[in-house]
């Protein structure tokens, strides 16, 4: 929809820069239900995502990041995309597919990126399934803490797509 690209030709989509440029839903929440913290293992950058969530719906969702301009886009993207969602209905199915289908909901609006920013959507994932975790080991439901617990070790493939290819 919007070719226009601003600065230097990074090989970032208009998308990209336009979720870097005004990023939605930054911040903390107080007493959050979940909280997830990631520090990528691929560039050590730091991702918060924080979770209200009422009768198993995310009610709200933030984040903070230290991080380049893919991953905030990817939060503000991806918190978007899950607000108003049944956390059920986000994690169901098979577990390699849970975890495609949630890096997919990131990288389906911000289109194809550069091989060397691959590693940054799956932080947003990870600290979303980090936040589900906390916020159900709280509330002691725990078929939901050992269902997140399964998925985290598929998010790790993701952070290694790229890896072969180095940057032009
Ligand atoms: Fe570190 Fe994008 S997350 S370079």
């Amino acid at each position: 929809m919007n070719k226009a690209k601003t600065g230097p030709d990074l090989g970032y989509s208009a998308a990209v820069i336009e979720h870097f440029q005004n990023p939605r839903n930054v911040g903390r929440i107080e007493n959050p239900d979940g909280l997830g913290r990631i520090i990528n293992p691929v560039c050590g950058d730091v991702t918060e995502l924080y979770l209200k969530v009422r009768d198993g719906v995310v009610e709200a969702a933030t984040f903070q990041s230290l991080g380049c301009a893919v991953t905030i886009a990817s939060a503000s993207v991806f918190t978007e995309k899950i607000k108003g969602r049944k956390i059920s209905e986000l994690l169901a199915g098979k577990d390699e597919d849970v975890v495609g289908r949630l890096v997919g909901l990131i990288e389906g609006e911000l289109g194809e990126l550069p091989q060397q920013k691959l590693h940054c959507p799956p932080a947003t994932v990870q600290a979303f399934l980090e936040a589900i975790e906390k916020q159900s080991e709280k509330e002691g439901q725990t078929e939901l803490a050992a269902r997140v617990r399964a998925l985290l070790p598929k998010v790790q493939g993701y952070y290694q797509r790229g890896a072969e290819k180095e940057p032009d």
